[in-house]
């Protein structure tokens, strides 16, 4: 399991920064519409949500599973609840709450199931569960997952060249790709991923000669054309947790929805912004969030989107 400790959420930060008034609107729109008090946070790390939304403040209860992160919240939100608190087994009585709300938080979770169940269990009827994802869903849970169906999962190269997608072999076409004339990387990676995609990811992700494995988008492109031998469905990680989240959603709430939700706006380039495209989209390695450049604008103003995945269901 990944255990999140402040320095790891730290890094987000400088990432969100940006896009933290277009996702200000869209959490607020959405909390709006679905929040009733009490209201619960799950996994609130270093309190992103809450500075999204300060005004909720004296009406949300933020809790963490991680004790440093419990006692940094309460340093920073002097007068809001805070509570330590595991989302698997949570310390409220059976439909106690008005709303359950997440950021980035259950994509990270080895047992999706479970978790949804007990926050099914704490809500009152016809009250909500509100998740909002602005980082790329954890990859690790989700190799995890297809590795349980069956699947060995395999990073592959975007229009944009960072790997936001993958590819999900059978293990027989895992194999029949590797014994291919793949070249060596490609072919050690499968290997391993046959076995445990997460392991080979990880490892993956610790080494920055990336070309050799990510490449493969074409490799499979050329297989699939030449003798239709490997036809591995392709998917991003923001489709992949939003699809499976969904249809979670759905077996266990009287209704439910995911929506990917963009929002773009124009602002003066500041400081943050360096005038070379590439520099900005480096920064931008958590994935969803991308700053789109419209040549138009000018070398003064930039255009900048967020995306969230929003998934509401109602108990
Ligand atoms: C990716 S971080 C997101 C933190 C914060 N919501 C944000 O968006 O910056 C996931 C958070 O969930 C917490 N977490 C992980 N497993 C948990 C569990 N079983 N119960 C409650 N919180 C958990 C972690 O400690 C971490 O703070």
């Amino acid at each position: 399991m990944v255990e999140w400790q402040a320095s790891s959420l730290v890094g987000f930060q400088s990432y969100r920064e940006p896009f933290s008034e277009l996702n200000s609107k869209l959490v607020r729109r959405y909390l709006a519409k679905y929040a009733k008090p009490p209201i619960l946070e799950i996994g609130s790390g270093l309190g992103e949500l809450l500075r999204l939304v300060p005004e909720l403040a004296g009406g949300i209860i933020l809790s963490d599973i991680e004790p440093e992160l419990v006692e940094i919240l309460r340093a920073k939100f002097n007068g809001t609840r805070v509570i330590l608190a595991d989302v698997y087994n949570l310390p409220f009585r059976e439909a106690s709450l008005g709303c359950v709300v997440g950021l980035s938080m259950l994509d990270t979770l080895s047992e999706l199931e479970r978790a949804v169940q007990e926050i099914r269990r704490v809500l009152k009827p016809n009250s909500y569960l509100v998740h909002f994802q602005d980082i790329t869903p954890n990859p690790y849970v989700l190799f995890d997952y297809y590795a349980k169906l069956g699947y060995t999962a395999l990073p592959v190269l975007d229009n944009a060249g960072s790997h936001s997608l993958f590819a999900i072999l059978s293990r027989e076409q895992a194999l029949r790709l590797k014994d291919n004339n793949c070249n060596q990387r490609l072919k050690q990676y499968l290997e391993k991923a046959v076995e445990s995609p997460r392991k080979a990811y990880s490892e993956f992700i610790e080494n920055i000669n990336i070309w050799d494995v990510t490449e493969a988008e074409g490799l499979l492109r050329e297989l699939t054309l030449a003798s239709s031998a490997v036809q591995a469905e392709k998917l991003s990680f923001v489709e992949a947790f939003a699809t499976r989240f969904n249809s979670l959603l759905a077996d266990y709430f009287s209704s439910a929805f995911t929506e990917v939700v963009t929002l773009s706006e124009t602002k003066a380039r500041g400081n943050l912004f360096s005038c070379v495209p590439g520099f900005n989209e480096f920064l931008n390695e958590t994935g969803m969030l991308r700053y789109s450049y419209d040549l138009c604008l000018g070398y003064d103003r930039i255009k900048l989107t967020t995306q969230l995945v929003v998934s509401v269901a109602r108990k």
